[in-house]
């Protein structure tokens, strides 16, 4: 049994111009100790996805499907329950360490506080425990440090704190969502050495949601690649990367940033994201897809299995997008 285990997971979100179809249809399981990456251009549904399965999703945000926890159903589950989930067993880390950190509280207090709480401690294990995180997070003088207030640390040593913070009840799952991309390269890199030194030293499984194609190479066994809440194309990450199957991996690798551009956002794919309130009936790919075939406009494909362990949903054949060429080229080709 897989550890976390999604099952058509639907997001949607009622707004005054209609329903917003956020994540659609989305199956992934993650095992115990496995890193999963999750990649799509911006408004993909990837946060939704996470926030969801955290259940954090916005007061308009409604979820259906099955999301289950050491097979625990947790979809929807009650406030107790997700507060027993997040506090023991699943914890998120988001873009802008302020989401989850008090700005009023000293780092100290506020991570004794959910060990408190949580896990009964006194005030001082508790704090010596908080302090015992934030020195394996490799902060400086945590004993000192910890007695001050969020502000008064640098955005990577914010950071920091927000994996200390996330880490202090050793969960099994870490959701990362954007860990890392307010902060400069050189820092990037330090706080995704971090992540992976503290998953293997902890053994926990993590679904690392970001634009930087790099990271997922670097850290994630796994990949799903996300596009109109849907999952295109999924599986281990090397074969993808050497190998993508669907048009919109093949554009998403072929625009990773050159150091001759600004930037890391993956926005180099012509064109624009689809509507989430008013789908298109097929592909919703299709309008930028350089390979789109007649029925893509109509029929929408299904995530399909070709290879072990490997998922695609296009209805081009394999074989013209590895080969790069359109059928129609091809047809009208001398
Ligand atoms: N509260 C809300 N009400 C209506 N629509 C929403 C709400 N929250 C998110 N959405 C929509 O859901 C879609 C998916 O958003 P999501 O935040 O998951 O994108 P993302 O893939 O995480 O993008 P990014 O890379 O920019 O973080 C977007 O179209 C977004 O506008
Ligand atoms: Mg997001």
């Amino acid at each position: 049994m897989a550890l976390l285990d999604i099952k058509d997971l639907n997001v949607t979100f009622a707004t005054n111009d209609g329903e917003v179809h956020a994540v659609n249809g989305i199956n992934l399981s993650l095992e115990r100790g496995e890193t999963l990456g999750i990649v799509g251009e911006s408004g993909s549904g990837k946060s939704q996805l996470a926030f969801a399965v955290m259940g954090l999703l916005a007061r308009n945000g409604r979820a259906t499907g099955s999301v289950s926890f050491d097979g625990q159903q947790i979809l929807n589950a009650p406030l107790k329950t997700l507060n027993r989930i997040r506090a023991e067993h699943i914890a998120m880390i988001f873009q802008d360490p302020m989401t989850s950190l008090n700005p009023y509280m000293r780092v100290s207090d506020q991570m004794a506080e959910s060990l408190m709480l949580h896990h009964g401690l006194s005030k001082s294990a508790a704090v010596a425990d908080a302090i015992r995180m934030l020195d394996a997070v490799r902060i400086p003088d945590a004993a000192g440090r910890a007695r001050l207030y969020p502000h008064e640390f640098s955005g990577g040593m914010r950071q920091r704190v927000m994996i200390a913070m996330a880490l202090l009840c050793q969960p099994e799952v870490l959701i990362a969502d954007e860990p890392t991309t307010a902060l400069d390269v050189t820092v990037q890199a330090q706080i995704m050495a971090l992540l992976a030194e503290l998953q293997a030293e902890l053994g926990m499984a993590m679904i690392l949601i970001t634009h930087d194609l790099g990271v997922v190479a670097g850290s994630c066994e796994r990949v799903a690649v996300m596009y109109g809440g849907r999952i295109r194309e999924e599986g281990p990450t090397g074969p993808i990367f050497a190998d993508p199957t669907h048009p919109y991996t093949k554009g998403l690798l072929a625009a990773i940033p050159r150091v001759d551009q600004k930037g890391d956002r993956l926005s180099a794919i012509p064109g624009s994201p689809p509507n989430m309130s008013n789908p298109p009936p097929g592909c919703a790919f299709c309008p930028r897809c350089d390979f789109a075939l007649e029925c893509c406009a109509t029929e929408r494909p299904v995530l399909t299995g070709f290879a072990p362990g490997r998922t695609r949903s296009c209805h081009v054949a394999i074989d013209t997008v590895r080969a790069g060429i359109p059928d129609t080229e091809q047809e009208t080709a001398p």
